[in-house]
């Protein structure tokens, strides 16, 4: 079968965007998050994603992202993952599986890492632009296609969730309660006035991923944002996304010295409280800390397993 492998074109968006949804079937995306998450991501290069032809048709997509440098043009990468590039997604049309394709895109997109200095491919922990950050494991023939192309698994990441149609305050939420009263801290809702001290917080804390470059604007406004206060400096952080329906919760934060006294599991409750207030029914917390959560009443609802080869 003759196939070609050639860069994706913006007037190609609409068509990978169809094929995604048939192959990706959990991870439906419009062409505005599409567009967002790959051609607009910072990251982003032309020979990065590449689409596979067939008859003037595209019947497969692998996406790759080679953050140049340590920080990339996201600000948002770490020393360790220097010489890391990634493979954001990747699908064949069902009726041309198995005949090597993905094989071919896979191979394309190592040569690009390859070419960027890029001495492993992670699918996907990638903290750019991401639509999941390892490969569900309900996609059988991915999660077969990765192990089977020499990919080894590193870990296994969690999304989980918790109904707020019957939220109760547990024992164990009161419990953190008494010990963050305890040990003299409070939480409150972030106010723009609290940010010279929120500057403070994220100097401590060192997490350019969430804080990169420019984070302050997102700071400059209130609502959708708690933090934690001890001797009045912030001490914890964390913010949601409140939709009706199904809200998203993250991230958290809380200094290293001043972990232990509940104070994680204060900042969650307030956040949760404040969602259903706004009408959630439900909360997810995508690629989250799980044994920070269960205790908290969430639960596991997805699981993604993630892929690393050297190149
Ligand atoms: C994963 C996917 C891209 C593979 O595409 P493909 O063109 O079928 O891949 P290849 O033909 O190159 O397969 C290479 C090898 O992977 C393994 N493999 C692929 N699909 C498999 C399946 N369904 N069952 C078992 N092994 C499989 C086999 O070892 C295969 O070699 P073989 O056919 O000689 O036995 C395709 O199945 C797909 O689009 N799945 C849905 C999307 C998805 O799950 N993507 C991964 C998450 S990003």
């Amino acid at each position: 079968m003759q196939i070609t492998i050639r860069p994706m074109e913006t007037s190609d968006v609409g068509t990978v965007v169809q094929g995604w949804n048939c192959s990706l079937v959990h991870n439906q995306v419009s062409a505005e998050r599409f567009e967002d998450v790959i051609p607009n991501d910072p990251n982003h290069e032309k020979n990065a994603s590449l689409v596979a032809v067939h008859d003037g048709k595209i019947i497969g997509l692998v996406s790759a992202v080679a953050r140049e440098g340590v920080l990339g043009a996201d600000n948002k990468g770490r020393p360790n993952e220097v010489d890391r590039g990634y493979i954001r997604g990747i699908f064949v049309l069902e009726e041309f599986r198995r005949q090597g394709i993905g094989t071919k895109l896979l191979n394309e997109a190592a040569k690009y890492l390859r070419s960027k200095g890029k001495s492993s491919i992670w699918v996907t922990v990638y903290t750019g632009g991401y639509f999941f950050p390892g490969v569900d494991l309900r996609y059988e023939a991915g999660v077969k296609f990765f192990e089977n192309s020499g990919f080894r698994r590193d870990h296994v990441i969690n999304d989980l969730d918790l109904d707020l149609t019957n939220l109760r305050i547990s024992e164990y939420q009161k419990n953190a309660r008494r010990r963050m009263a305890d040990f003299g801290a409070h939480v409150e809702d972030y106010d723009p006035s609290m940010l010279d001290r929120m500057r403070i917080f994220v100097g401590k804390a060192n997490i350019t991923t969430w804080f990169p470059e420019g984070w302050e604007d997102r700071f400059r406004k209130s609502g959708n944002k708690v933090v934690a206060i001890k001797d009045e400096d912030i001490i914890g952080w964390a913010s949601y996304s409140p939709r009706a329906g199904t809200a998203g919760f993250g991230p958290i934060a809380v200094l290293g010295e001043m972990r232990g006294h509940g104070i994680g599991s204060c900042l969650l409750l307030e956040c949760v409280l404040q969602m259903k207030d706004a009408g959630a029914e439900k909360v997810i917390a995508s690629w989250a800390n799980t044994p920070f959560y269960l205790p908290n009443g969430w639960k596991i609802c997805r699981q993604y397993v993630v892929f690393e080869k050297g190149v």
